[in-house]
């Protein structure tokens, strides 16, 4: 994925980030969490979860990332398409032997 901004200093949000990382761990630990970040555009709402997947990343966690597409035709269920593809694809399974895959998976990371 594209890190909006990683490189750069992050300011201003330390709240927000030691919330989601307090949530990271606990979903380390089994238990998960849905977490919706709104707010205007620009504000910061995808820094802030590349700040987040870079902890998750250091900490040992698949990060896995899907994106809205604002226009239209946008395929159904594209965000999850995104995210589950690049989950196919990092498998070993996948890696060594595409030809194993089943129908869907294949047509999935395709
Ligand atoms: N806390 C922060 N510290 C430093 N820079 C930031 C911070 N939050 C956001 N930025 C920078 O501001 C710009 C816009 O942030 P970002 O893309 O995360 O906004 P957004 O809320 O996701 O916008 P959109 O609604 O358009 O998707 C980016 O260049 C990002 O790196
Ligand atoms: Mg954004």
């Amino acid at each position: 994925m594209t890190a909006e901004g990683i490189g750069t200093r992050f300011v201003g949000r330390e709240r927000e980030l030691d919330e989601l990382t307090a949530l990271l761990e606990r979903a380390a630990g089994g238990r998960g969490r849905l977490v919706l970040v709104g707010g205007e555009p620009g504000i910061g709402k995808s820094r802030l979860a590349s700040e987040l997947s870079q902890i998750a990343t250091e900490r040992g966690a698949s990060v896995l990332w899907g994106r809205g597409w604002e226009d239209a035709g946008a395929p159904p269920y594209w965000p999850w398409v995104q995210a589950l593809r690049a989950y196919i694809r990092s498998t070993a399974r996948y890696r060594r032997d595409t030809s194993s895959q089943s129908t869907w998976s294949r047509n999935l990371a395709t």
